[in-house]
C-alpha cells in the first residue's frame, strides 16, 4: 500500500475524496497546508490524520518547502496529490520527489492552464470542460496526463455553475487516477 501525503490551501473536498477512496492502493499518511487556517486541514484533524501546517509568509519560501518536505518525510509520505494546493513548488521540490507528485487542475488540459480555467472555458464558447489529472514537474500545470473527464458547458452557465459541475467529476476522477497510479 503506498504512504500518499496530501497538500491543500482551501476547503479540500478533493482531499476528503481521496481519504474516502483509501484503500489496498494508498494509505493517506499526513495532509499539509500553507494556510494553518484552512478548513480542510481542520477537517483532517477531526479524522486523526496527521498534519503539517505552516505559512510561507511566516517564515520564508525557502524554510517553508524545507520543513514542509521534512513533515512529509517524517511522516512517511513516499507521494504526493496535489489537491487545490495553490501555491509554485520550487523546481528544487519538484526534483526531490520527481516523478511522484500528482495535481488535480480544473480544464481539459492542455488547454487553460493557470487560474480562472471555467471563466476562460465559458469566454471561448467551448462545447466542454473538465479536469486533468497530471504529473507535477517544474512546468506549471506541464506534466503527462494520467486521466481526465469532461462535463458539457450549458447555454448560461456562469463559471461558478460549470465549476460546481466539474468539481463533481473531480471527486470521481482523482481517486480513481491516483489509485491506478500507484497500483502500478
Ligand atoms: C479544485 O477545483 C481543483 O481542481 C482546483 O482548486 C479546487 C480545489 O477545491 N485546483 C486548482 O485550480 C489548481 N491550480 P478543493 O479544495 O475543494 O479540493
Amino acid at each position: 500500500t503506498a504512504k500518499l501525503g496530501i497538500l491543500i490551501s482551501g476547503r479540500g473536498s478533493n482531499m476528503q475524496a481521496l481519504v474516502a477512496h483509501a484503500g489496498s492502493a494508498y494509505e493517506v499518511v499526513v495532509v499539509a497546508s500553507d494556510r494553518p487556517n484552512t478548513p480542510g486541514l481542520a477537517w483532517a484533524l477531526e479524522h486523526g490524520i496527521p498534519t503539517f501546517a505552516l505559512s510561507p509568509k511566516e517564515v520564508g519560501k525557502a524554510t517553508y518547502e524545507v520543513a514542509l518536505d521534512a513533515a512529509l518525510r517524517a511522516a512517511g509520505a513516499e507521494h504526493l496529490a496535489l489537491a487545490g494546493y495553490m501555491r509554485l513548488l520550487s523546481n528544487d521540490f519538484v526534483g526531490r520527489w520527481r516523478g511522484r507528485i500528482v495535481n488535480i487542475h480544473p480544464s481539459l488540459l492542455p488547454k487553460y492552464k493557470g487560474l480562472d480555467t471555467h471563466g476562460r472555458a465559458i469566454a471561448a464558447a467551448d462545447a466542454v470542460g473538465g479536469c486533468s489529472v497530471h504529473l507535477v514537474t517544474e512546468e506549471l500545470d506541464g506534466g503527462d496526463v494520467l486521466g481526465q473527464a469532461e462535463v458539457p458547458i450549458l447555454p448560461g452557465d456562469t463559471p461558478e455553475m460549470l465549476a460546481a459541475r466539474v468539481l463533481a467529476e473531480e471527486h470521481r476522477l482523482y481517486p480513481r487516477v491516483v489509485s491506478e497510479w500507484l497500483s502500478r
